[in-house]
């Protein structure tokens, strides 16, 4: 396209900033191909494949033909096998009526935003947070408004941070539990206190729990914060737990008055979730499936603890050991380098690849850097050693 046209396009394409972990996602890709044998802690994806009964779900679905459009709000089979997990899983009533499955839970996003935000709304986020969320807003004219977390207070948000920012254009707040950089996790009684003031504030409560499942060792955990409160839009996927991140299937709960109007735009935005991965969906609620997920649950608990432990013996702040997802967000403060750098002379220099906080965040994302426990534990030991390495050659050791 001539450059002259790019003047065309719409003011809010300006604000849209790639990830900077694409930039060393490609540099990754381009020592490899010169034989340098690169750690990816960078990537927020499971590195597992998608179980094996789901797999072999597909393939029945395909050759039965399962090619088509379905339903907008997802297969009725899928609707109920996704309500029966509640029961199960979580001890709790949800009706098939009030789930809707998506494409993702980006697909969801989109929905919500679409249903919830019009032009000069305000929307609460949390900074640092996963970094798609303000597009969402901005795509339906809304405005994000970040929240910062505070290390000090294990990046968890409390009623009074939400109620300081609410403002006369304030509609919502949304908010990730299992969270994406920090892996901070509420506890019930936080989620029912935020649920009681954005209730009294007249306002929505979106919850991300596309994490749930990846939780560790917490004695009680909220299992989700449906088990606190019933009128939340609660977003989930089959990205993460369930290890089918290329499928691109979720789903949401919603509170049965948005059922309606929800899928009205599903049917003009989406027509339909894809078929196939419905279908494959299925058998993720399996028991050998579920076995194999819990499984890599453990895989996941334990690589936690070998990368937190290995940070840790190198001095870098770990303001919260990840109760839940499979990431750790680290202070590399002490080494005097901005995160953008230290990321980058890492990846050159010992060819480990991790994000920097620039990615998640405006407020000091120099500070910060996310490494992804999506490596196995031979690796992330490796990887432990290669930053020794650096630190030594950096004279920080
Ligand atoms: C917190 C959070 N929400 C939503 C998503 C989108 O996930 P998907 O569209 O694959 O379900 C991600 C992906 O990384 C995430 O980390």
């Amino acid at each position: 396209m001539p450059d002259n046209q790019v003047g065309d396009f719409a003011a809010r394409n300006a604000s849209i900033t790639p990830f900077r972990v694409i930039e060393l996602l490609e540099r990754a890709r381009a020592l490899e191909a010169q034989g340098r044998d690169v750690i990816h802690l960078e990537v927020g994806e499971p590195d597992f494949p998608t179980a094996a009964p789901i797999v072999a779900a597909a393939h029945r679905a395909l050759e039965a033909g399962a090619t088509r459009y379905t339903q907008a709000l997802g297969i009725p089979a899928l609707r109920e096998a996704i309500s029966g997990y509640y029961e199960r899983q979580v001890g709790i009533r949800v009706p098939p009526s009030r789930v809707i499955v998506t494409s993702g839970a980006s697909g969801g996003l989109l929905l919500l935003m679409a249903l919830l935000i019009g032009p000069d709304d305000e929307l609460l986020l949390t900074d640092p947070g996963y970094p798609c969320n303000e597009v969402f807003v901005w795509l339906t004219n809304g405005t994000p408004v970040r929240i910062p977390l505070r290390p000090e207070r294990q990046f968890l948000l409390n009623a009074a941070d939400v109620d300081a920012h609410w403002s006369e254009r304030t509609r919502g707040l949304l908010l990730a539990s299992p969270a994406n950089p920090t892996g901070a996790m509420l506890a019930s009684d936080s989620l029912r206190s935020l649920a009681d003031l954005v209730r009294q504030r007249q306002g929505f409560l979106i919850l991300d729990e596309i994490y749930q499942g990846l939780v560790y060792e917490t004695e009680r955990p909220c299992r989700s914060g449906l088990e606190v409160a019933e009128d939340l839009y609660v977003l989930n996927s089959f990205s993460k737990y369930f290890g089918m991140t290329g499928w691109r299937l979720g789903w949401m709960v919603v509170p049965e008055a948005a059922v309606e109007p929800l899928a009205r735009l599903a049917q003009n935005l989406f027509i339909s979730p894809p078929s196939l991965s419905q279908h494959a969906a299925l058998a993720a609620f399996s028991e050998p499936a579920l076995e194999i997920h819990e499984l890599r649950r453990q895989a996941f608990e334990r690589r936690r603890d070998v990368l937190v432990n290995g940070l840790e013996s190198l001095g870098f702040g770990i303001p919260l050991r990840p109760a839940g997802a499979f990431y750790v967000y680290t202070d590399i403060s002490r080494t005097g380098l901005d995160a953008m750098t230290f990321c980058t002379r890492l990846l050159e220099e010992h060819a480990v690849a991790v994000t920097p906080g620039d990615d998640f965040g405006m407020i000091n994302p120099e500070r910060w850097v996310r490494f992804a426990f999506t490596a196995d534990e031979a690796r992330i030991k490796e990887s432990i050693e290669r930053i020794r390495g650096a630190l030594k050659g950096w004279g920080l050791a």
